[in-house]
């Protein structure tokens, strides 16, 4: 009888369904992310969106605001009187007005006034204001975080040095083609089956005729890990000049992840970024957002046919949530190199909720 292999298991089944877990990664994982304002380039001068962060269970209140000056602003949605949340749906505004005592606040947060504090002494103070967090733009992109763990610089830094480049052409947001889907499942089931191509051959037969199998590289990031996939045959790939590191290679996709639920997947005519929002121990909002710039090749190779990709993880996804919790079920071992990705993110995972790695 041969012994064991000696090499490490997957994620204890605790992370994905005990609702402890749960918890602790909302507040040692998500309050700690950057999170993508899940609309592109943000609001139009002198415009308002609520945008409530996707914390798992509770969701941080937040508003986005561009003054008239152009400068966006982000700052809680939450009246600093008495806990009114202040906007319901994105809007054209000059100030913000409470809709419970009438106190106004600016664009940037500062209180404007505030009926019945007119005789309070020292009101209104700095602490009045609506409290900003901190913000960053890339590209075309907006993102924020109520308490970074890392730099947004840090964070993005791979996906810019490799690809950046790609971002400055003129880029068309394809709303059409934006799509959120429901999963039943743990949000960390949706990652570890990002993470992989070992399941393409059986779970996505069109896209494996796309891909050479045999040329899938797996990188590990600091914060994140970065596929890519080699084009088969004449199927649609990048054609970088001679001074990119990827010159010559036949590349159809480059699969981003960042810690912990931000994906770029970047192909010759643009990109379809996920964003995996957890919800609940077993529920999980997926946002598809997609930008064109190119044309000719929209939709074409390994890029081609996402919601069809979608529905087929989706369904393997949902096999996991059901057998994840088997008594008779114990973790397995991680396929040597096919699964690295998956690895590094319950590396990622466990250090961030303070916990030996498996
Ligand atoms: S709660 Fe906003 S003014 Fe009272
Ligand atoms: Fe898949």
């Amino acid at each position: 009888v041969a012994s064991e292999p000696d090499s490490p298991r997957t994620l204890a089944p605790a992370h994905y369904i005990d609702p402890r877990s749960f918890e602790r990664q909302r507040e040692r994982v998500f309050q700690h992310a950057w999170h993508m304002f899940p609309r592109g380039g943000g609001p139009l001068s002198g415009t308002v969106y609520p945008w409530d962060l996707a914390l798992g269970g509770a969701e941080e209140p937040l508003l986005l605001t561009r003054d008239a000056q152009g400068a966006l602003h982000c700052m809680s949605n939450v009246c600093t009187h008495r806990a009114s949340i202040l906007v319901e749906r994105p809007m054209k505004a000059t100030s913000l007005r409470c809709p419970y005592h009438g106190r106004r606040f600016g664009l940037d947060g500062a209180v404007l006034s505030a009926p019945g504090f007119e005789c309070l002494e020292g009101f209104p103070a700095a602490s009045d204001a609506l409290p900003t967090v901190p913000l960053r733009t890339w590209h075309h992109f907006v993102f924020a975080s109520l308490a970074p763990a890392l730099r947004f610089e840090d964070w993005i830094a791979p996906v810019e040095q490799r690809v950046g480049a790609l971002f400055e052409q003129p880029m068309r947001h394809s709303p059409e083609h934006d799509r959120t889907f429901e999963v039943g499942a743990h949000w960390a089931l949706y990652i570890d089956n990002y993470l992989e191509g070992l399941h393409i051959p059986f779970a996505h037969p069109s896209l494996n005729r796309a891909l050479d199998f045999s040329e899938y590289h797996i990188e590990l990031l600091p914060h994140g890990v970065l596929q890519r996939a080699t084009a088969a045959g004449s199927s649609v790939h990048f054609d970088w000049p001679t001074s990119h590191p990827d010159h010559g290679q036949r590349i159809a996709a480059y699969y981003y992840w960042l810690f912990p639920n931000t994906m770029f997947n970047v192909y010759p005519w643009g990109v379809s970024i996920n964003l995996v929002l957890p919800v609940g121990p077993s529920a999980s909002r997926v946002i598809f957002l997609r930008y064109v710039w190119d044309e000719a090749t929209h939709d074409s190779g390994a890029g081609s046919g996402l919601d069809q990709v979608e529905h087929e993880d989706e369904a393997i996804i949902a096999r996991c949530q059901r057998g994840i919790r088997a008594s008779l079920y114990r973790p397995g071992h991680y396929a040597p190199r096919h699964e690295d990705g998956v690895q590094q993110f319950h590396r990622l995972l466990c250090a961030a909720m303070d916990e030996p790695s498996p």
